[in-house]
């Protein structure tokens, strides 16, 4: 049975959901992590076995044997989403781009392994209205972010799906809802949190869609990613998230302000950086691997609305990606 994990970026937003669903389930996690914004480690119960790792993926030389040592891969680390990409260019470019191209060049002599690669929907950047872009679409990244996606993409088609290899790229839709390493920098986390603490929220672009997923979701995919027989998952791109859940900001911020007595919500009419503006289709998750998403947007405000109640803390913590303590 292929049951050991190395979740690359496990200490992130997402990788902190990942590693407990996946020891839970009897795995052997190793979250491999260089906790680059200094976040506090996600540390597993004494019963599940985890091996939690600090390094940064780069060290070609260390990374050999964890590869190694491991049936699957799930690959989420990385600067990410636009600001922070756009705030350490050079770093971004050597993280995102050659630091994972080299971890590709590694990870390709073991041609066993299940190679996961986290991407995302952000690639399809914009596109017609009521159309939704399936994994065939044309991809138009609009940041630097997206753009080394679409590269990293092309290049593990080029490199990966045409070999022996066995590897699954995963568009993933917008995330949100709890994690111990909270990201308050994502649309949905920080409306919920900015009408929580009763300050004014501006919203730009209101008309603008993305799809979105709860981080759970994500870990129920990748699950039935690595359940699922080779023939469906191997060398196949699946946008990852679910039609009902493609929103304008302004129908979150409506949806959201309903769980506040007198939200503070200003709807700007500038135009931000921000041009993204798509709506995707998530049939092939449906059909090939027979998934639909569990929980909803009033799942996750709820769910967050609890979670601020316990951590009153956070309304001066500026937690998500805003500032790296390692920069080269
Ligand atoms: N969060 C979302 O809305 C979203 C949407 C679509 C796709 N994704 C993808 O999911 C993945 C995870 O996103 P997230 O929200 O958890 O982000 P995150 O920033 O919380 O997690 C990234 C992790 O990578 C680690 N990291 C960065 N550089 C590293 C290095 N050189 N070596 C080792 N570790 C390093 C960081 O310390 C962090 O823990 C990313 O690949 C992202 O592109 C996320």
């Amino acid at each position: 049975m292929k049951n050991k994990i190395l979740i690359v970026g496990g200490q992130g937003y997402i990788g902190q959901v990942l590693l407990p669903f996946f020891a839970d389930k009897k795995y052997l996690v190793t979250s491999l992590d260089n906790l680059i914004y200094n976040q506090k480690k996600k540390k597993l119960d004494k019963k599940l076995k985890s091996n939690l790792v600090d390094l940064d993926f780069r060290k070609r030389n260390l990374i050999f044997n964890l590869i190694k040592n491991n049936d699957i891969i799930i690959f989420l680390a990385g600067l990410v989403g636009d600001p922070i990409t756009k705030k350490y260019p050079v770093l971004s470019k050597k993280i995102n781009r050659f630091g994972i191209i080299n971890f590709i060049k590694i990870l390709k002599k073991f041609n066993e392994k299940h190679f996961i690669f986290i991407s995302t929907c952000s690639n399809y950047g914009i596109i017609k209205k009521n159309l939704k872009a399936n994994e065939n679409h044309k991809l138009f990244p609009l940041s630097r972010y997206a753009n080394d996606k679409v590269q990293i993409e092309k290049y593990i088609q080029k490199n990966l799906f045409k070999t022996k290899n066995f590897s699954t790229i995963l568009r993933f839709a917008t995330a949100f809802g709890y994690s111990e390493r909270m990201r308050y920098d994502l649309t949905v986390n920080e409306f919920v949190k900015t009408l929580f603490f009763k300050k004014k929220l501006e919203v730009y672009d209101q008309d603008t869609f993305r799809p979105y997923c709860h981080v759970k979701d994500f870990a129920n995919i990748i699950l039935k990613v690595i359940k699922s027989k080779k023939s469906k998952v191997n060398n196949q791109i699946f946008n990852c998230g679910d039609n009902r859940h493609n929103y304008s900001k302004l129908s979150i911020a409506k949806k959201i302000s309903k769980y506040f007595k007198n939200p503070k919500i200003e709807y700007r009419d500038l135009p931000s950086q921000d041009r993204r503006n798509y709506q995707v289709n998530f049939n092939k998750l449906n059909k090939i691997l027979n998934y639909k998403c569990k929980f909803n947007l009033d799942f996750g405000i709820k769910e967050i609305i609890y979670y601020l109640k316990k951590n009153k803390d956070h309304k001066n913590k500026k937690l998500g990606n805003y500032k790296v303590n390692i920069l080269k």
